[in-house]
């Protein structure tokens, strides 16, 4: 009997060994072509995924980019990170490189949590679904649609400063700025403008964000499960309004051209085929969620650097007032206006700078491919930082100083300042969050000095960059 239960332990001990061993080598094995970029693949499965994170949660999500620049190479390193093999690109020539081999040696990737988040994207391949989004897009973002969203920014902006700051001693600037940019989007794209209507999504919203980038833990109460619900909750609201709005469109109730949604509704693609209902709602969940959280992260620390630094807020205060006294009583922002705000724009482009909203963004090799003299293997994940040029005292001397000034004559270097990131897939909202940015800061100084409430209040990077108790802040409104 004794023996069987040695020879048992004995089999157990080869098979835990022997199971360790292919899955170290497994992990490893991907590692060993002698030509790869420099770099560590940690642990088998989380590989450096705690050692990319951690120093995000402590407000320094630079860290785990500069520590491997610095003892690899500065212009790529390998990584192991969420379960795969991975290529950091880094400084201008990394970002360069991506950003123009588009669709040509990479195309943009995302992890699988984000598929998940997003069920029809996984039906047809979220890199061809972000074409069609990117189609789809010109119409609603070229100029003379801008042009008129100033207006409803203005007005809208008006009313959440009047409801949600106005007679308030402090206030807590992140969740408003979220409120904001939210409202704005609500209107803009599916023209829901009863605050009542929007504060229904805005919950759901808050977790989807939140879980969207988080571990793909499918389990009750972790992030990812709470995004899931919210994203199906968000699903069937938004086919609500889809059918809705296709009655209205039907009865002539109406306009072709009323929003993105009726846009989205109405237009066949080069086959004539329309995009389902379900198709839709993704589509403009999609946008909601770019469009808001990346805007309402900037206008908060735009925000905190007008409470801490009182000679930019003096800037601001004196280009904002000097366009209010211009206008006629009731008469709404327009174009021209938002072109006088440049010192106000070279502050929130400091702000994206030290904080950029999204961190970088992935991409995936579609071919075999060298760069820097290393190779990269078709399959491999890439990924570019906007921290390894933004916190690079190369390009930004005394990177961590708050200085707009760096943005005025023809400003930083090429591929260096990246919020929006570059090439084919930049951001196509950036003039849009341009304009809503600027419409908030005229309509807050305006109205209000600002002192913060913690003075030493943390960053956390999770993954965008955000105070940790919010932003609390204490208002002194202008005197009349
Ligand atoms: C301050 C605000 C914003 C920042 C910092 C920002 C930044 C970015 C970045 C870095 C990317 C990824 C680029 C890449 O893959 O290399 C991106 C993509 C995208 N953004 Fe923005 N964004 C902002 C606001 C907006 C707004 C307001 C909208 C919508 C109106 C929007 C819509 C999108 C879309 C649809 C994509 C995906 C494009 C694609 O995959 O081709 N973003 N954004």
């Amino acid at each position: 009997m004794e023996h069987f239960y040695l020879t048992l332990l004995l089999l157990f001990v080869s098979f835990v060994t022997l199971s360790l061993f292919i899955l170290f080598y497994n992990h490893w094995s991907k590692y060993t072509n002698p030509n790869l970029p420099p770099g560590r693949a940690g642990l088998p499965i989380v590989g450096e995924t705690f050692q990319l994170l951690s120093p995000g949660w402590k407000g320094h999500p630079e860290k785990f980019i500069f520590d491997r620049m610095l003892r690899y190479s500065s212009n790529i390193f390998k990584t192991h990170i969420l379960g795969r093999p991975f290529a950091v690109f880094c400084g201008p020539a990394g970002n360069k490189f991506l950003f123009s081999n588009e669709n040509k040696l990479v195309t943009s990737w995302w992890p699988d949590s984000v598929n998940k988040v997003f069920p029809t994207s996984v039906l047809t391949s979220s890199q061809h679904e972000s074409k069609k989004m990117r189609k789809l897009l010109p119409q609603f973002l070229k100029l003379e649609a801008l042009q008129s969203y100033i207006g409803i920014m203005d007005t809208t902006a008006q009313r959440h400063f009047a409801s949600d700051w106005e007679n308030k001693d402090e206030v807590v600037v992140y969740p408003l700025a979220k409120r904001y940019t939210f409202w704005i989007a609500s209107r803009i794209f599916i023209s829901v403008e009863d605050p009542d209507h929007v504060a229904q999504f805005a919950a759901p919203f808050n977790l989807l964000a939140s879980g969207l980038l988080s571990l793909p833990v499918d389990l009750p109460g972790t992030p990812f499960n709470k995004a899931i619900k919210a994203s199906s909750f968000i699903r069937k609201e938004l086919l609500k309004i889809i059918k809705q709005r296709k009655v209205d469109l039907a009865e002539g109730k109406a306009l072709p051209t009323h929003d993105i949604l009726s846009h989205m509704l109405l237009t066949s693609d080069e086959n004539g085929q329309f995009m389902t209902e379900l198709d839709i709602a993704d589509k403009i969940l999609g946008l909601l969620i770019a469009g808001h959280d990346t805007a309402s992260a900037a206008c908060t620390f735009i925000v905190k650097s007008l409470a801490e630094l009182p000679h930019i807020y003096e800037g601001v205060y004196r280009e904002q007032v000097e366009i209010a006294k211009s206008k006629a009583p009731g008469e709404l922002l327009n174009w021209d206006d938002i072109q006088k705000m440049r010192y106000s724009w070279n502050v929130a482009c400091e702000a994206l700078r030290l904080a950029p909203p999204l961190q970088g963004a992935f991409r995936e090799a579609i071919t075999d491919f060298i760069f820097n003299g290393f190779s990269i293997p078709k399959g491999w994940k890439l990924y570019w930082s906007a921290n390894s040029t933004h916190k690079n005292p190369e390009y930004f001397p005394e990177p961590e100083k708050f200085d707009p000034a760096r943005f005025e004559g023809n400003g930083p270097a090429p591929y260096t300042f990246v919020p929006f990131g570059g090439g084919p897939r930049m951001c196509p909202g950036k003039e849009y969050a341009r304009l809503e940015i600027l419409v908030f800061m005229h309509n807050l100084v305006k109205r209000f000095k600002l002192e913060k409430k913690l003075p030493d209040e943390k960053i956390v990077v999770d993954p965008m960059p955000i105070p940790a108790k919010g932003l609390p802040v204490r208002l002194y409104p202008h005197k009349a």
